[in-house]
C-alpha cells in the first residue's frame, strides 16, 4: 500500500428527515445564504418548501441562483459570483445533484479570486480560499456531496474540465434518500453507472496490495448492482435509495483509492463526450466502460480482471482466467443494458467526425489510466469500438 493522508472532512447528515438540522449547521457560518438549485425538481418534490421554511423560522437571510444546468455551465457559475459578493453570502447552499453542488463549489471558489472564474477551473491552484459550502444531496451518484472536485463546461468553448481544493469538500451534506424517490428512471441508471465508474476507477489501479481498500470497492459495486435496477423498477424503495446514495459517497471521497496509485482513465474519455454532446455523464461511461475493459484486457491484467469476476459477479473461481474475465466484462456490459443504458455512441448522437479532437483531448496532460496507462491512440479504438 502507498503512503497517504487521511482527511474526509465532510459531516454527514443521513436518513429520513434530517433536512431539519439545516439552520442550526447553517448558523455555524453565518446567516446569509446563497441557494443554489437546478431547473426544478427541488420545488416538484417539496424538498425546496422544507427548506425554505427552515431558513425563514431561523431568520437566515436566503438569494437564489436557480436553473443550474446538467453539465454545469461557467456562465452560472458567474451569475452566482455576482450574487455572492453583491449581498456578503456566508454560505453556498446546493441543493441538487451533482450538477448543482459542483456549480456551487466553483461559485465559492471564485468568490475569493480576483480574475474570472473560469481561470480557476482550468488551473486549480489558483484557488487560495473557498467560501463554505453545505449541501442536501437529491440524487445519487457523483459523489460531490463528499468529495473536493467539480466539473465545469464552456460551452462555446467544447470544453469541461475537472478543478479541485480541499476547502471544496462540503462543510457538511444532507443526504435524505426520501428525496431522491422522485429521481427518473434514467436518471437513477446514469447515476449508479456513475457510482461504478467511479470504484472501477479506483479499483482497475496498478497498486495490487491494497487488499482492503479492493474488498470495499467489490462492496460497493455489488451495493449497486443489487440495487441499480431495483430502484428503478420501485422508485420509492427506501432501502434501495438509502444504499445507492451512500454508495455515492462512499465510492470517490478518497476511501477507496487512499494507499493507491491514481489515474483515471473512463472518466477524462467521457468528459470529452459531454464536452461535444453534452450527453448524460453516466451514459457516457456505461458505454465506454465494457469497450475501455476489453481493450486493456491482456496477460498483466487478466488476473484483475479474473479477481472483478470472482467477487462481485461471482463466477466461479475455477477456470480459466482468460474466460472468467471475458465473462466478467460481458456481465458488466449486460448489467448496463439490463439499467436501459444505451451501448452504443451512436445511440446518443455521436459519430466519428470528432473522435480524433475528442481522442487528443482525453490525454492533454499525457496517458491516462493506472492498471495499464493508455495514450491518444488507444483511446481513439476505444471511441471507434464504442460507435
Ligand atoms: O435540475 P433539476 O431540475 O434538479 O433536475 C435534475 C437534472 O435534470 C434531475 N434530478 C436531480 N435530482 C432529482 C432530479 N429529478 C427528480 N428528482 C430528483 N430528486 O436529474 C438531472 C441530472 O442532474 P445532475 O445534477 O446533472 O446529475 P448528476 O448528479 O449525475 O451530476 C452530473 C454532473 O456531475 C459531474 C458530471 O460530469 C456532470 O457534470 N461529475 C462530478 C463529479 C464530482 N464533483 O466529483 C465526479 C463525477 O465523475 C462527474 O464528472
Ligand atoms: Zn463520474
Amino acid at each position: 500500500m502507498l503512503n497517504f493522508d487521511y482527511s474526509i472532512p465532510t459531516k454527514v447528515f443521513f436518513g429520513k428527515g434530517k433536512v431539519s438540522v439545516l439552520p442550526e449547521q447553517i448558523k455555524e457560518y453565518g446567516s446569509k445564504v446563497l441557494l443554489v438549485y437546478g431547473g426544478g425538481s427541488i420545488k416538484r418534490n417539496g424538498l425546496y418548501d422544507d427548506i425554505v421554511k427552515g431558513l425563514k423560522t431561523n431568520s437566515i437571510e436566503f438569494w437564489e441562483l436557480s436553473g443550474v444546468e446538467p453539465n454545469p455551465r461557467i456562465t452560472t457559475v458567474r451569475k452566482g459570483v455576482e450574487i455572492c459578493r453583491e449581498n456578503k453570502i456566508d454560505l453556498v447552499l446546493a441543493v441538487g445533484g451533482g450538477s448543482t453542488i459542483d456549480c456551487a463549489k466553483v461559485i465559492a471558489g471564485a468568490f475569493y479570486y480576483e480574475g474570472d472564474a473560469w481561470d480557476i477551473v482550468k488551473n486549480p491552484s489558483k484557488i487560495s480560499k473557498v467560501l463554505p459550502i453545505a449541501t442536501v444531496l437529491t440524487l445519487a451518484a457523483t459523489g460531490s456531496e463528499m468529495d473536493v472536485f467539480a466539473v465545469i463546461t464552456d460551452v462555446d468553448a467544447n470544453e469541461k474540465l475537472g478543478t479541485g481544493h480541499p476547502d471544496m469538500a462540503p462543510r457538511f451534506s444532507v443526504l435524505d434518500p426520501t428525496y431522491t424517490f422522485s429521481v427518473p428512471q434514467n436518471q437513477t441508471a446514469a447515476g449508479t453507472a456513475d457510482i461504478m465508474s467511479h470504484t472501477f476507477e479506483a479499483y482497475f489501479s496498478s497498486t495490487k496490495e491494497a487488499f482492503l481498500q479492493d474488498r470495499m470497492a467489490e462492496a460497493i459495486l455489488k451495493t449497486c448492482i443489487n440495487y441499480g435496477r431495483k430502484a428503478m423498477e420501485e422508485p420509492e424503495n427506501y432501502e434501495a435509495r438509502s444504499n445507492l446514495m451512500w454508495a455515492s459517497s462512499l465510492a470517490i471521497n478518497g476511501l477507496l483509492s487512499f494507499g493507491k496509485d491514481k489515474n483515471w482513465v473512463v472518466h477524462p474519455m467521457e468528459h470529452e463526450l459531454s464536452a461535444y454532446y453534452d450527453i448524460t455523464h453516466g451514459v457516457g461511461l456505461a458505454i465506454l466502460t465494457p469497450n475501455w475493459m476489453k481493450y486493456i484486457l491482456d496477460d498483466n491484467t487478466v488476473e484483475k480482471f479474473a479477481e472483478f469476476g470472482v467477487n462481485v459477479w461471482d463466477i466461479p473461481r475455477d477456470g480459466d482466467k482468460y474466460v472468467i474475465a471475458n465473462t466478467a466484462i460481458a456481465k458488466t456490459r449486460e448489467y448496463f443494458v439490463s439499467l436501459g443504458i444505451p451501448t452504443k455512441l451512436s445511440e446518443v448522437g455521436i459519430g466519428e467526425d470528432k473522435l480524433e479532437e475528442m481522442a487528443k483531448k482525453s490525454v492533454r496532460h499525457g496517458k491516462i489510466g493506472s492498471l495499464k496507462p493508455i495514450d491518444h491512440e488507444d483511446v481513439l479504438n476505444i471511441f471507434k469500438a464504442s460507435l
